[in-house]
């Protein structure tokens, strides 16, 4: 079972992440952080940049890859997760551009940009520490439901429910690309540690099917009861629809604070 972390709100959500990502970097300098974009981790992101700073981290060998990317937007365009990654992750936390990975939307590459995508995180060894948002429609990455559990990095059509919830990034409905690429839910799974972050109410059902529900590809987020080490860090509104939400609670009040997440 995942451990369900409840927190007051995105910014205690982020504090408690980014400790365990500084752990992480401090045992591993050239960690493998597996990086989502969308408004979920913002915080912890945040929260990591203010550590690196305060802390002096040197993080010029951590490493990362992004879950997923839109097919065919063009090169440079600010909503694309490559520019997002660029001014969200990579300059605030002072990582190495090189070293950050996203998987290539260009659609004269496409065919084989799965492929290279996998092939890339298994040079570097396996993500460590995979950062995860879900959407409404219980996706992880861009996977949507009917994904394969064993699903690799590949071209996915986006639901229209997904691209109506990106549509506030773009100037119309219309320009949210109808494809993306991403890691796919087996790739997901092969991270060594899944964190997996939820805010808010509209929240509240996809978090209970991944946690509580049978494990099924119709809620691809259920795949992570699958993992020997998945954490799932909510606000109260996100948690209102778990059921054993009093077992979490006495769980995590009792466990000592050294083991972190
Ligand atoms: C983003 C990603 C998606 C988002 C999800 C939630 O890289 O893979 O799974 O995490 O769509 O998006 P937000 O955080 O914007 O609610």
């Amino acid at each position: 079972m995942a451990e369900v972390v409840i927190v007051g709100d995105e910014e205690a959500a982020g504090r408690l992440v980014a400790d365990a990502i500084v752990s992480l970097i401090r045992s591993k300098p050239d960690a493998v952080l597996g990086l989502a974009t969308g408004s979920t981790p913002l915080a912890t992101y945040r929260a990591l940049a203010d550590r690196i700073a305060d802390e002096s981290i040197d993080v010029r060998g951590v490493r990362g890859f992004a879950l997923d990317e839109y097919v065919g937007l063009p090169a440079g365009h600010p909503e694309s997760y490559r520019a997002v990654i660029t001014r969200e992750v990579v300059e605030p936390l002072g990582l190495t551009p090189e070293l950050v990975r996203v998987p290539n939307g260009d659609p004269a590459s496409i065919e084989h940009a799965g492929a290279d995508y996998e092939a890339a995180i298994g040079a570097a060894g396996g993500v460590d520490l995979q950062i995860l948002g879900i959407g409404r429609t219980g996706h992880i990455g861009f996977n949507e439901p009917g994904s394969s559990l064993a699903s690799l990095t590949r071209v996915k059509t986006l639901t229209e429910r997904t691209r109506a919830d990106n549509a506030r990034f773009f100037d119309a409905p219309d320009d949210v690309p109808m494809h993306c690429i991403t890691q796919g839910i087996g790739t997901i799974l092969r991270a060594r540690h899944l964190v997996l972050l939820a805010f808010g109410e509209a929240k509240a059902h996809a978090v209970a099917a991944a946690v509580e529900g049978p494990v099924t590809a119709s809620q691809p987020g259920s795949a992570i009861q699958l993992h020997p080490h998945a954490t799932v860090v909510v606000d109260e509104a996100a948690a209102s629809e778990l059921v054993n939400l009093a077992y979490y609670r006495h769980a995590w009040s009792n466990k000592p604070r050294w083991q972190g997440i």
